[in-house]
């Protein structure tokens, strides 16, 4: 360990964890180098493309800027923990059945920050899930299927929560 060295501990898709990092360290490099979950991605570095979203406590961060000695006490979820239950989330099938993605690069992003606005809105229209999108580049131009499959993912989440009420 160097001299510039630090603990943090945090809560990391439901279990508590702790890293060794370097002052410098964002959140991207102690997900994939310390934990090895290479879901968030590096695309443009610069916090303008959403490709290494994660969730810090409920809340969408740009893993590749948020520095990982800010973590301390925090809890992270990142799209590794979507089908945490053993099933694919709805936003996972649905991206699926409605072809949401090509390579695919973009699309941890995409189900974390849909999953952020489900929880914010259950009931989007199309312009509220372009608009709460749009920091989300997706360079396949899958955004008319992504639409659908956020779309299509509420509609089944607020069916199922009929069913249960
Ligand atoms: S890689 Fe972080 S926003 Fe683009
Ligand atoms: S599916 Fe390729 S960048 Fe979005």
């Amino acid at each position: 360990m160097s001299n510039t060295a630090m603990k943090v501990s945090f809560t990391l898709n439901g279990k508590p964890v702790q890293a060794d990092i370097e002052p410098h360290h964002t959140v991207l490099d102690v997900l994939r180098n310390t934990f090895a979950l290479y879901g968030a991605r590096e695309s443009c570095g610069q916090g303008l493309c959403g490709c290494c979203t994660v969730l810090i406590d409920g809340r969408s961060a740009s893993g590749c800027l948020y520095l990982a000695a800010a973590l301390d006490g925090s809890n992270v979820e990142t799209v590794e923990h979507l089908d945490a239950d053993g099933e694919l989330h709805p936003l996972q099938q649905a991206f699926i059945d409605c072809g949401a993605f090509q390579c695919g690069f973009c699309t941890s992003g995409f189900l974390l920050m849909s999953k952020q606005l489900l929880a914010a809105n259950p009931d989007p229209s199309d312009a509220e899930i372009r608009n709460y999108l749009s920091g989300n580049l997706c360079r396949c131009a899958a955004y008319p299927e992504i639409i659908q499959a956020v779309r299509l993912a509420a509609n089944r989440m607020n069916e199922a929560k009929q069913e249960v009420s």
